[in-house]
């Protein structure tokens, strides 16, 4: 992957949003150093990028102790994102303009340049500004399209900055050098369910949702649009990824059936309560005195209802936590619930599994022999497992 990143902001009204996308980067374990135009520092102020990526933010070209810093950092950067990217820059970068550090860094620059618009609408649909957004592809640069909404100026049009997180993802896409999932769309289950029985207690397990997390990301540095749909879990969110928050299995299940139509791949990775309680207490359950007893229903069994309803271009992957005869249940699973592929972990080893930083696992098809991935971090486990259903899906070779 990618390591380096000079992220050149420029002076547009959307500046105050390169920090979220820096700050995304940073998460996504990218190496970030800011540059800024003369403008953009009228906009947020250099100190911003320095405290959010701990390194000075360079302005103003050839400052006397560091004549070169537009050369050096156009050599140390393995990509240079220019968010927002004013109209101005755009055209100056289209015709090889190098005025000031921003410009003539991109014009150092021999790695990919990644630019990502935003102006008003009016500025956007010039014909000048079009000619050199077509020229900087032409050469190579890749250009996000804006998003049309709400402008600065208070009306509707094509020309705002998309969301940092439709950003990060984008960025990740034009970056990273897998691609074996490019324009899939893989929707991801994470994490425990809260099974409430008042609406103070619930029922739960401990699941961390690491693995889910670990598996939307490596989908996303696949290249694929992920959703990842989690339950309760103490995780920062996967940047590039779009979360959705749920609680009980029934929202779970309502989320995750609301997405199945657009989904090309669906993982479900999510610790979901088997049983939970119907009709939970709608105010907080009095101590009686006496025990308690309580009547748990089964919950819908949400891997099996998108496997029933699949359509045969769509690729179904479950789960298996088992404490016994995982290989075992792990086959009845494939095959009861129709899955395309069940990973299976057995989690009455305390060391790993559920909770912890790492797993061992076994893969399961219907056509293929088992697929065992020994002990490791749950990153590299989501990476195999991720590299595994793209070669089922004939995304890439067996040998790749
Ligand atoms: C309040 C304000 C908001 C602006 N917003 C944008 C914008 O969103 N996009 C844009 O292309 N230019 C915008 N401009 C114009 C640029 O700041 C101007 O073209 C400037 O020369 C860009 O310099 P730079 O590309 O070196 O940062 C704005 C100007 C002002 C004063």
């Amino acid at each position: 992957m990618t390591k380096h990143i000079v992220v050149a902001v420029t002076g547009g009204i959307a500046a105050y949003k390169a920090a979220t996308v820096v700050r995304d980067l940073m998460k996504a374990g990218w190496d970030v150093r800011v540059m800024m135009t003369a403008q953009a520092t009228k906009f947020v102020t250099p100190l911003t990028f320095a405290t959010l990526t701990d390194h000075a933010v360079a302005t103003t070209l050839g400052p006397a102790d560091q004549p070169l810093v537009h050369v050096e950092l156009a050599r140390w950067a393995d990509a240079m994102v220019v968010v927002p990217a004013t109209a101005n820059v755009l055209s100056k970068a289209a015709w090889g303009i190098a005025d000031d550090l921003v410009t003539t860094t991109l014009c150092a620059a021999a790695c990919p340049r990644l630019f990502i618009p935003a102006m008003n609408d009016q500025m956007y649909a010039n014909p000048a500004v079009q000619r050199n957004i077509t020229q900087l592809r032409a050469d190579g640069a890749r250009v996000m399209e804006p998003a049309t909404g709400l402008l600065a100026e208070g009306y509707a049009g094509k020309g705002r900055l998309p969301a940092p997180a439709e950003i990060s993802a984008w960025i990740h896409r034009q970056l990273v050098h897998g691609t074996a999932l490019a324009g899939k769309h893989v929707l991801v289950t994470a994490g425990p369910t809260r099974e409430y029985l008042d609406p103070v207690r619930y029922l739960t397990n401990p699941s961390s949702g690491r693995m889910g997390y670990a598996l939307a990301a490596a989908a996303r540095d696949q290249g694929a649009v992920v959703t990842l749909v989690s339950g309760p879990t103490a995780l920062d969110p996967v940047p590039g990824v779009t979360l959705v928050a749920v609680q009980t299995s029934a929202e779970m299940a309502q989320a995750v059936f609301d997405r199945q139509e657009q989904a090309d791949v669906i993982i479900a990775a999510a610790a979901v309560a088997d049983y939970g309680v119907e009709h939970p207490a709608p105010e907080k359950i009095k101590k009686s005195g006496a025990d308690l007893t309580l009547h748990l229903h089964q919950t819908k069994d949400i891997i099996a209802t998108v496997a029933k309803n699949k359509r045969p271009d769509q690729y179904v992957v479950g789960f298996a936590a088992e404490t016994t005869a995982v290989a075992e249940h792990a086959r009845t699973k494939l095959q009861k619930k129709q899955l395309d592929m069940v990973v299976a972990n057995d989690v009455s080893e305390q060391e790993i599994g559920f909770g912890s930083r790492e797993n061992a696992v076994t893969i399961f098809t219907p056509d293929k022999a088992p697929q065992e991935v020994t002990r490791a971090s749950k990153h590299a486990i989501a990476t195999t497992i991720i590299q595994a259903i793209a070669r089922h899906l004939g995304q890439v070779s067996d040998h790749q």
